[in-house]
């Protein structure tokens, strides 16, 4: 995690003054189920250790003001009153957007200055953009002691509201895992999360203890068509539920149900959700049996996902293929892609001793096709979005920053 030091010195360098605290939120990595939360389906993400850190005082006249280590000389002001969608685009959109909901929801959005840095690399399908949303939903709720932060049910309400953000303000059609991954993640546990009821179940997840580990592959590519494919295989997705005559492919459990479906696509990308659906509960199943090592077996589901993910979503992309390949013959139980797809990371369980030849593997790999060196990082299953313990106080530091 990124230490709150250096977000408060970015803090003082740029507003001059002293924050009212830091909060930090989490990316996120998924085991199981892709595309299956805009179907009303299962999820089991977890919480990285990785995140976003925000450094924030209140101001006292209507504005947003946001820096980010990330893009070195910027400073973002927004008015709050009278913010719409379109207003603001590139990066500082996620928090403004989150101003927008929060405000929208009926609460009131104190003006603030928002020092911004992060660890968790944008790009990676880590979801460091609903990281920052859910840093920025914590800060505006905590200045303005909102209360949304505590509870569970509070917390729900701010994905939910982070969410709109990303889809109503920002326009990325997305579903509700990296809000919820985010701000209801455990450590130690993966969230088992029901994207019909909103129901969410901890699952105890700590490969650590049966001699397993997470390897996360940032493949570091990103193709073009990101955005547009999203929204595609969503539309997709939503023509095979209302030509099979359900209101979501979540009402569907049997496979056999999708040969109504005449065209092969539509009938693939159903597949591959409907599945995918019983793979995330196989793998609850398993971490809950308590019974054995369920490690050989979620590798297994793992590694089927990334065959459907491939073949029937058709959201791979050749980097990561490459490394799911790779990972594999080097020895790993399982590998697969995980978010949603052209571009982004590799999830790979390995047993502990297969760490280091299947990390060569997948960087030889690379370097044969002459591609740019992968990034290997850490996952693991962390706590989520939270106000951390800020070094100096407003009543130590002096005044505040930009009221
Ligand atoms: C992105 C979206 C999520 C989810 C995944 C695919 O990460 O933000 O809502 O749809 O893709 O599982």
């Amino acid at each position: 995690m990124t230490g709150p030091a250096a977000v408060l010195e970015l803090f003082r360098s740029r507003f001059g003054g002293t924050a009212d605290g830091v909060w930090f939120a989490p990316g996120r990595a998924n085991l199981m189920g892709e595309h299956t939360d805009y179907n009303e389906g299962f999820v089991l993400p977890f919480a990285l250790g990785q995140g976003i850190v925000a450094a924030a005082a209140q101001r006292s006249d209507r504005r947003l003001v946001l820096c980010s280590a990330q893009e070195p000389g910027s400073l973002v002001e927004v008015a709050l009153d009278g913010l719409a969608p379109g207003q603001v685009t590139g990066w500082a959109a996620y928090p403004a957007g989150v101003a927008w909901a929060l405000a929208s929801a009926g609460y009131e959005v104190p003006g603030a200055c928002v020092a911004i840095d992060s660890d968790v690399p944008a790009g990676a399908g880590l979801s460091s953009s609903a990281a920052l949303e859910c840093a920025t939903a914590l800060v505006l709720a905590g200045l303005s002691g909102a209360g949304l932060a505590g509870p569970a049910a509070g917390r729900r309400e701010l994905a939910a509201i982070a969410r709109r953000a990303e889809n109503d303000f920002v326009g990325v059609p997305s579903g509700i895992m990296d809000q919820s991954a985010s701000l209801l993640g455990r450590r130690g546990h993966a969230l088992l999360l029901d994207c019909r009821s909103l129901e969410t179940t901890q699952v105890p997840f700590d490969p650590a203890a049966s001699g397993a580990r997470l390897l996360l592959i940032n493949t570091r590519a990103r193709h073009e068509l990101t955005a547009g494919q999203y929204g595609r295989r969503r539309a997709e997705c939503e023509q095979a539920a209302r030509l099979l005559g359900v209101p979501s492919l979540r009402y569907l459990t049997d496979v056999g149900d999708l040969r109504r479906l005449t065209d092969p696509v539509l009938r693939r990308r159903a597949r591959h959700v409907v599945t995918d659906d019983q793979r995330v509960l196989e793998v609850a199943g398993l971490l809950t049996s308590g019974s054995g090592d369920p490690y050989p077996a979620i590798g297994r589901l793992l590694t089927q996902a990334h065959l459907s993910l491939r073949d029937d979503f058709e959201v791979s992309w050749p980097e990561a293929d490459a490394t799911v390949d790779a990972a594999l013959a080097a020895g790993a139980l399982g590998a697969r892609m995980i978010g949603g797809g052209f571009g982004g990371s590799v999830l790979a369980l390995v047993r502990q001793d297969a760490a280091e030849p299947v990390r060569a593997a997948v960087a030889g790999a690379f370097a044969r096709r002459s591609w740019t060196a992968p990034e290997f990082l850490e996952a693991a299953p962390s706590d989520s979005a939270r106000r951390l313990g800020l070094l100096m106080s407003r009543r130590e530091g002096g005044s505040s920053a930009g009221t």
